[in-house]
């Protein structure tokens, strides 16, 4: 904070109220990671901005799960030499899980001359000082060395959604699927303590935010590392035993460790949402094995069934990838049968992309894009009848939901479980909830009217 004061010093000093940018990629970890950088730029006086031509300063929050993201972000900062040749004194800063990335940050350093600043998720608490003494020096700051082990507490906040929240209870991932980038970029599982999670969330409630979701790579291993015997179920129940009308969501979990007591805890309090995020990846045991997911396709049938049988109208949705290397046809057609048997109400469906310095990068992998793309059609077709069945099954029935934006088609609401409904109506309804007649229903949508 020392060095945001600093900062704001050397702020008043200028002819205006500098501006700054923040350009989010990626998951929900990485917009609530955002969210205390703008908490970090608010205390050193700047204001915010979405045009890069207007920002003294813009901020890149990068992704690295696959490599159109990263390219995404290349092409993006790559843009940016126009805007600072255009402000010379723009100051140009790349942070997250790119970042962390050894040959990402060389390649920054030599051929991205425009950034000034690069630093990764482990140094984001210190994203003040580094800032600080590039400009003191006017030398370019790279901070990408591997120190992950503690968590920074104190970190001011500034939210973007009006009546959501994120409040991120653990970092980093001890799980190393095979595929996967993010527990080399983000680290070992650290959990925060229990009592200031619980004061985040208290804090959020008495603000007037109605939809609170815990985040972490893997939730539902909150708390290994802590000394008190405190695991995810039981911070989710403390977390609904605080007073207020607001409902409580979590992701990612991982199936290996989705327990039973989870979904009991789940199925006693009404704020819990009932939803769950709970990620296949393949539905083949060849390829689960392969990508160290350490479940193979009956135990996650079976969770989902022990899931359905505590909250018997759970909304699930789930993860998959397709082309995982030596994937045959054969095996895809087993993560078909799979979200035939389960029948999610979402998918989120990718293509694998191989991550440099991951153990899958380096297997055999002859299939053909072309063949791939096929496969990657065949399922998001089928998931597509999937979801637009499930959506209709709503038409008729009347459900409670929280209306939480507004968007050129009117309001835009969520059901319980996460759906998105649109209806008409006042603006001064968002942040309440209200009771819905669902009327019609296409693959992405319900539609309502107020009840
Ligand atoms: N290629 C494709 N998809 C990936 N994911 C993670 N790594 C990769 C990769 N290398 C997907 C997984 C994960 C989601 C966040 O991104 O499905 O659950
Ligand atoms: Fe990546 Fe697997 Fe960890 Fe999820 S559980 S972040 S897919 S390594």
């Amino acid at each position: 904070m020392d060095y945001c004061m600093k900062i704001h010093a050397m702020n008043a000093q200028m002819d205006h109220t500098p501006l700054a940018m923040v350009d989010t990629y990626g998951c929900q970890q990485n917009e609530a990671d955002s969210e205390r950088l703008r908490g970090y730029l608010s205390e050193m006086g700047y204001g915010f901005t979405d045009d890069e031509h207007k920002a003294d300063l813009v901020l890149v929050n990068t992704c690295a799960i696959r490599e159109h993201a990263e390219q995404r972000v290349l092409g993006n900062v790559g843009a940016l030499t126009h805007t600072k040749r255009a402000n010379p004194n723009q100051i140009i800063c790349l942070c997250g899980c790119m970042a962390q990335e050894e040959h990402v940050a060389k390649k920054v350093r030599e051929s991205y001359r425009q950034v000034d600043l690069l630093f990764g998720p482990h140094a984001l608490w210190r994203f003040p000082e580094l800032l600080w003494r590039f400009r003191a020096t006017g030398k370019r700051v790279f901070e990408h060395t591997d120190e992950a082990g503690s968590i920074a507490e104190g970190i001011p906040v500034v939210r973007q959604g009006g009546v959501k929240a994120w409040v991120s209870i653990m970092y980093g991932c001890n799980n190393f699927c095979t595929y996967c980038i993010v527990p080399y970029v983000r680290g070992r599982e650290r959990s925060r303590r229990p009592q200031v999670i619980l004061e985040e969330i208290r804090g959020l409630v008495a603000e007037g935010y109605k939809d609170i979701t815990l985040l972490g790579q893997n939730v539902n291993s909150y708390g290994k590392d802590l000394d008190g015997p405190m695991d995810f179920a039981d911070l989710l129940k403390e977390a609904a035993g605080i007073p207020g009308d607001f409902l409580l969501r979590f992701m990612t979990s991982h199936p290996k460790d989705a327990s039973q007591k989870l979904f009991e805890t789940m199925a006693s309090s009404e704020k819990i949402a009932p939803c769950f995020h709970l990620p296949f990846q393949a539905g083949s045991d060849r390829i689960l094995k392969a990508m160290n997911r350490v479940y193979d396709r009956a135990g996650y049938l079976d969770k989902v069934r022990r899931l359905r049988e505590q909250i018997p109208d759970v909304v699930i949705t789930s993860d998959v990838i397709v082309g995982f290397p030596g994937e045959t046809t054969e095996e895809f057609e087993e993560t078909l049968s799979l979200i035939e048997e389960v029948r999610f109400d979402a998918l989120f469906t990718f293509i694998y992309s191989p991550r440099v310095g991951t153990p899958a990068a380096s297997m055999p992998d002859p299939m053909s894009r072309e063949e791939k793309l096929r496969n990657f059609q065949r399922l998001v077709d089928r998931q597509d009848q999937i979801s637009e069945e499930k959506h209709a099954a709503y038409i008729g029935k009347t459900v409670r939901c929280l209306v939480d934006g507004k968007d050129e088609k009117g309001l835009t609401a969520r059901t319980p479980g996460n759906r998105l409904v649109r209806l008409t109506g006042e603006e001064s309804l968002i942040g309440s909830f209200v009771d819905v007649a669902i009327t019609g229903a296409n693959k992405w949508s319900l539609f309502g009217e107020l009840a």
